[in-house]
């Protein structure tokens, strides 16, 4: 047996004894937006809630999308069906889905605007439900399977708010920041106060792990990544910890290139998400030196599928073998991915 096998307190889930450390022959695995458009059986239940923001606010039907995938790949962990926009949308901004567009919102272009947010206290008010869908989740799981619960970090959540959908290079809220750089930190503040409160009601409703997605990162530079991403991150985790001691944390601070080095020891996350601008190699010698690691198969080879899937599934495998590691995508499977890809990609990692 090994020293880790003898420990009284090792966890049993393998996503948490990754997260506590252990390094294990056969990494876990999860995908991000695994329940999506990818799946017949998602695009059933999602025509059934009628779109997609009544699935999001439906527990029954939402927690039936996550459950989706576990069913038909036994993956190691679930995760939250929601969106990262519900809390703007909770803060007071309106929100909405233009079919086949993306995200639209109200928008909040200045610290009058700001001001008037709801305060983070309220924001259980419109996601209850979301605590909902993990309570029915956490009875309904596999015993082996850990339930995951995120928001969006600050940042990102703000870049949306700030321009009512999704943008390019995230134009707008940069502008905000050159205009206005204490209004546009009082927004980020806003958020990291609610997301605390968000997170920490989905650690009470069941979610085991949580997850910062912070998908705009790699936007901010030098100062700008300090203290609109580093920093509330840093705040968000350190807030959630006093609260709740044990919880492991993983950060997405996605492009963030050599920003990752030294993120997981600056802000006290848990493990590191890299995305697949940066090279498993890279990031074996980089980031995972400070701890877990999560990641970082591109995408396209969920629609490409072929030798290149399970050569490069392998090679990334391989390259974080000697630590810590979640195996996941370096961002979430796209609609026109193939569903047996996932198969042959599992194939792959568990032989
Ligand atoms: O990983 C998961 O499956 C958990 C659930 C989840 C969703 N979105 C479901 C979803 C999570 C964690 C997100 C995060 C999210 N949402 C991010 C950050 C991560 C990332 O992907 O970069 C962002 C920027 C959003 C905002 C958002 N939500 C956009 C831009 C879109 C439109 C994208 C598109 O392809 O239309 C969404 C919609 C969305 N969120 C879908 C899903 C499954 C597709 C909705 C549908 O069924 O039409």
């Amino acid at each position: 047996m090994t020293e880790a096998a003898q420990t009284p307190n090792r966890p049993q889930k393998t996503i948490l004894r990754a997260l506590a450390g252990e390094t294990q022959a056969v990494p876990p695995v999860w995908m991000m937006r695994q329940a999506g458009r990818y799946l017949p059986e998602y695009r059933a239940t999602r025509a059934q809630a009628g779109d997609f923001l009544s699935l999001c606010y439906n527990p029954e039907l939402a927690a039936e999308v996550t459950l989706q995938p576990i069913r038909r790949y036994g993956f190691d962990a679930a995760i939250l069906f929601a969106d990262i926009l519900l809390i703007g949308q909770a803060m007071g901004s309106k929100l909405w889905f233009a079919e086949g567009e993306g995200p639209r919102m109200s928008t909040v272009t200045d610290a009058a605007g700001v001001a008037a947010l709801r305060p983070a206290a309220e924001v259980h008010e419109t996601l209850s439900p979301i605590y909902e869908t993990l309570k029915i989740l956490k009875g309904a799981l596999p015993s082996e399977t850990t339930l995951i619960g995120f928001a969006g970090a600050p940042w990102t959540v703000a870049t949306y708010m700030v321009a009512g959908r999704g943008t390019k290079d995230q134009g707008p809220a940069h502008e905000f920041i050159t205009r206005d750089r204490a209004g546009f930190a009082a927004l980020i503040s806003a958020l990291e106060a609610a997301t605390i409160e968000y997170l920490s009601a989905q650690v009470e409703a069941g979610a085991e792990v949580v997850k910062l997605f912070d998908s705009w990162a790699g936007s901010l530079k030098g100062q700008d990544f300090d203290d609109f991403a580093l920093k509330p991150a840093q705040r968000i985790i350190a807030a959630l910890k006093a609260r709740h001691p044990n919880l492991p944390i993983i950060a997405f601070p996605r492009e963030a290139g050599d920003r990752y080095i030294g993120f997981a020891k600056a802000t006290g996350a848990d493990c590191v998400a890299i995305d697949n601008s940066v090279s498993a190699d890279w990031a074996a010698e980089n980031v995972q030196k400070d701890g877990c690691v999560q990641g970082n198969l591109a995408p396209h080879h969920m629609v490409e599928g072929g030798e290149a899937l399970v050569s490069e599934t392998k090679r990334i495998v391989k390259a974080f073998s000697k630590g810590p590691h979640i195996f996941n995508l370096g961002h979430g499977i796209t609609p026109d991915a193939d569903p047996e890809n996932v198969h042959r990609m599992l194939e792959a990692i568990r032989g």
